[in-house]
This record gives structure tokens, sequence and C-alpha cells, in this order.
């Protein structure tokens, strides 16, 4: 049977799809921000949400991604990817002439997403999860500490 897949700025009506932005940031405080400020990107299947990110300006020329997330039992199957290229497309289009994005120290599934699609490790923010966040985050049971920037030229 055919799917049908679409990826779409989310609509000024439309409400956020906040369980997959709290699975890629657990504070409903910065996401709100972010949503305030950014714009959201939602992929559909079939009409369902199953995964969304989040492009944010920082300069005239720097544009931020955040809160890339895949429902996961929508995983392993290249939406992540194929949402990260979708990014980098939205933002060359814009005019910007660098995307960075920021993740765990631990997170080897998120580093190697954005490295597949052509990221490079620029710094580290360290200690920005324990300085940033009121609980401490933990992935696979390693409690995240340090931020890894990375970054892409379009
Ligand atoms: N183990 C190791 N690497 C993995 C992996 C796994 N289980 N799943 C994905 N990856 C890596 C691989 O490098 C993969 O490339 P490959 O298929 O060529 O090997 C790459 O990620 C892309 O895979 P894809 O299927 O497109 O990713 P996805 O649709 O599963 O989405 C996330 C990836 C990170 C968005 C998803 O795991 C997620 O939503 N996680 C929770 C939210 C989150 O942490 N967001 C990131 C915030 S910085």
């Amino acid at each position: 049977m055919k799917v049908n897949v679409e990826i779409r700025k989310l609509k000024r009506n439309e409400e956020p799809p906040m369980g997959l932005l709290l699975l890629a940031d657990p504070s409903e405080i910065l996401v709100k921000k972010y949503l305030q400020n950014g714009s959201c990107f939602v992929y559909l299947k079939d009409d369902e949400i199953v995964g969304e990110y989040l492009i944010m300006p920082k300069s005239e020329s720097m544009i931020e991604l955040m809160n890339v997330a895949v429902l996961e039992r929508h995983q392993g199957l290249g939406i992540g990817k194929t949402l990260v290229m979708h990014a980098i497309i939205q933002a060359r289009n814009f005019g910007y002439k660098t995307m960075e994005v920021g993740t765990a120290d631990i997170g080897k599934i998120q580093i190697s997403l954005y490295k597949k699609c052509g990221f490079v490790e620029k710094e580290v923010w360290y200690n920005f999860f324990k300085e940033n966040y009121k609980q401490a985050i933990y992935e696979n049971d390693l409690m995240c500490k340090d931020m890894i920037r990375l970054s892409i030229d379009l």
C-alpha cells in the first residue's frame, strides 16, 4: 500500500507536536521559547506527524538546527536523515551561510546522524547540561554533561 509522506512547516493554528519536541529536549520552558522564536517543520506519514525539527536564526548568517526527533516506532528508517537534509536545504534557500547544531557528548546516534549529513565537530560547551537544566538528563544511563557543537557550511 502506498504511504503518503509530506514535510511542511507547522501551521500557525496547529498544535505543536510537544511529545516529539520533548523527546529531543525535556525542558518544556526551553521548547516553548524555541517555538516562539523559531520555525517548526513536521514530517507526516499518512497525515500523522511522526517527526519534526526546529530552526532558529542566531545571526544574519547563522541558523541553528534544534529538536530533531522521530517517534520511536518510526526510528531507524531514514526519517531523521531526511529531516536534517530538509533543514539544510531550507537554511540554504533562506540565504544563511552556516548551520549549527548542539547535542550531548554521549549522544552517539545523534552525532553520527549529523556527521552523515555533512556536519563537522566545531567545539565543546563544557557543563552545558549541568548548568542549563534543573534536573539531570540521562541517555542510556549516562548523564549528559557537555554539549558537542557541530556545524555545516551551506
Ligand atoms: N544506532 C546507531 N546509530 C544510529 C541508530 C542506532 N540505533 N539509529 C540511527 N543512527 C544513526 C546512523 O548513523 C544513521 O545512519 P545510517 O542509517 O546510514 O546508519 C543515522 O543515525 C540516521 O538514521 P535515521 O534512521 O535517519 O534516524 P532516525 O529516523 O532514527 O532519527 C533521531 C534519529 C536522533 C532523530 C532519533 O533517534 C530520535 O528522535 N531520538 C530522540 C530525540 C533526539 O535525541 N533528538 C536529537 C536531539 S540533538
